[in-house]
């Protein structure tokens, strides 16, 4: 771009600058399916079944101390002796009422997010003893807002509360490999069976945010919540005034071939007795030394996301490495079929709460197929990148896919193929909610210059390279002959969106032959 020397040059930042570091665990074997449930059944049987990742040391009582005693991890950094479990999820069939176990593809990944707060880089680890709960078991609504959400930039208050921030933090993407992705945390239940059958040829992946505000004080609380508290975005904003101190952001994804079940009458259900997702919930237990994973977070930084980029750690493969079943459950069948869920919990449908402890009787033989009540929500793209290479399994990269604006150029939306590693990462700027006064508008093309930055994943499933993107950071730069500038700000949220627009703006404009 030519710059006259009567211009000035602008940075406008069309989307926040803020290097987004993360890492992304893998923990592709599990290390149980067991009715555990440390935090919530501590000491005895969980209500219900749960797939469960990490440390070999998990129990019944397990605590930090106890998993760090572990003598192995099924996740693929040996120094990560946390526990992460989550319900599973069941298929049960019309015609007989039984219950099946649905497959669970390629393990889970716990995404460590390094989210700062506004104007403080540091984040904190998680402190030795530290557990919580995203989610609530017995939840079987929405009361958070519109369907879909709004986009984050016009959230009210009433949108915004810690209990709709909770219900928002549950995502189940409906997995077509053959379509453009959807966006992280889209849809916050479970759509039914026809709809799953119809469109999610690649099953659904079931992702949960955790809290990442703390109080600073409380390693746990009564009900494992109160002591966190979500930013006022769910995953990046504000933290509330009683939760100032911001931890690594933990975010949950895991993987069910719902598909399998195509063709066969029935409903699928979370082994919480849950057919509508609401309920979806997922626990986790600190298991690092904490000074260790302290200075994992203040310097894995790598923008690839990549395990492998960040020397601390001691990777390994993460199989073989089982937790101890208790033997009152060594010959209770969870895979089916079977008459009742594992622990014989009831189907609640809702949307009243569910009952704690409500007991189906494996002679009532009630099959509820069809009782749940959830809206339809058609597929919505999220930021896309055409994908056409493959990628090496499990990788995950920060590509920069650099596109100025040329009108003449009808591939402006990059591919994957021109993904290469960036060497320009830009520099940390925090994000602030004041949007900076504008003066006049900025004038876009053609005197401006586009970069996007790609931050994805990419994963093998079912023999499939899957590219998810996770965020999209464009920053534009702008020739203005006027010395005012103006600064328009675009919400960190609402990158995918700005993005979405962005691309499409340059498809328009390539099409249109500006
Ligand atoms: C910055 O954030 C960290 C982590 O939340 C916190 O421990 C520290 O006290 C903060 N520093 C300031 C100056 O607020
Ligand atoms: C990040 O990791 C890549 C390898 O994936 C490496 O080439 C690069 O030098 C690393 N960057 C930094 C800043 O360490
Ligand atoms: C761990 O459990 C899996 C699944 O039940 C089993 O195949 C494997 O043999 C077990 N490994 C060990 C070391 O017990
Ligand atoms: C919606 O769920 C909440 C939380 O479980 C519950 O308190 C409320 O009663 C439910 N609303 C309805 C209409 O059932």
């Amino acid at each position: 771009m030519k710059i006259s020397t009567t211009t000035q040059v602008v940075a406008l930042l069309a989307s926040v600058l803020t290097v987004d570091a993360f890492w992304r665990m893998p923990c592709r074997y599990r290390s149980g399916m067991a009715r555990i449930d440390p935090l919530m059944n501590p000491g005895t049987l969980g209500t219900h079944e749960h797939a469960i990742h990490g440390s070999s040391a998990f129990s019944e009582t397990s605590t930090t101390a106890d998993l760090l005693t572990g003598d192995c991890t099924s996740c693929q950094v040996s120094q990560d002796k946390s526990a992460y479990w989550t319900p599973s999820l069941y298929f049960q069939n019309a015609a007989t009422g039984e219950f099946q176990i649905v497959e669970q593809v390629g393990g889970m990944l716990a995404y460590y997010l390094l989210y700062p707060n506004s104007g403080n880089d540091s984040l904190s680890a998680f402190p030795s003893g530290f557990q919580m709960i995203s989610g609530s078991t017995n939840r079987r609504n929405f009361t958070a807002g519109p369907v879909p959400d709004p986009p984050k930039s016009d959230w009210t208050a009433a949108e915004s509360t810690q209990d709709a921030l909770a219900q928002k933090a549950l995502g189940f993407n409906c997995l077509n490999y053959a379509v453009a992705a959807e966006g992280s945390l889209y849809r916050h239940f479970l759509p039914d069976k026809a709809y799953l059958d119809a469109n999610c040829l690649d099953g659904i992946r079931l992702e949960l945010m955790f809290p990442s505000c703390w109080n600073g004080v409380d390693v746990d609380s009564a009900n494992h919540k109160d002591h966190v508290a979500f930013p006022n975005l769910v995953m990046t904003g504000t933290c509330p005034d009683t939760h100032p101190v911001r931890l690594v952001s933990l975010f949950y994804e895991t993987i069910f071939n719902t598909n399998a079940f195509a063709g066969v009458d029935g409903q699928f259900v979370l082994s919480n007795g849950d057919p509508t997702g609401y309920g979806y919930h997922g626990d986790f237990i600190m298991g690092w030394e904490e000074s260790f994973l302290q200075e994992a977070v203040d310097t894995c930084t790598n923008a690839s996301g990549e395990i492998a980029d960040c020397s601390l750690f001691t990777i390994q493969d993460g199989s073989n490495c089982n937790i101890s079943m208790p033997s009152a459950l060594a010959n209770e069948n969870y895979i089916g079929p079977m008459a009742t869920l594992p622990g014989s919990v009831a189907i609640q449908s809702g949307p009243n709460s569910a009952t704690d402890g409500a007991t189906a009787s494996a002679t009532s033989g009630a099959v509820t197929t069809g009782s749940a009540v959830v809206p339809t929500l058609s597929h919505s793209a999220g930021s896309t990148i055409a994908s056409t290479d493959t990628f090496l399994p499990g990788g995950v990269f920060k590509g920069q896919a650099s596109s100025s604006f040329d009108p003449s150029s009808s591939s402006t939306i990059p591919t994957s193929s021109s993904i290469s590693s960036s060497s320009s990462i830009p520099t940390s700027s925090s994000p602030s909610s004041s949007a900076p006064v504008t003066t006049i508008a900025p004038v876009y093309s053609p005197a401006a210059s586009a970069t996007e930055d790609f931050v994805a994943t990419s994963y093998s499933t079912n023999g499939l390279e899957v590219l998810e993107v996770l965020w999209v950071e464009e920053t534009v730069t702008v020739t203005l002959s006027a010395v005012e500038t103006s600064t328009p700000y675009v919400r960190r949220s609402d990158r995918k969106r700005a993005a979405a627009r962005h691309l499409h703006r340059h498809q328009h404009d390539a099409a249109h032959g500006h």
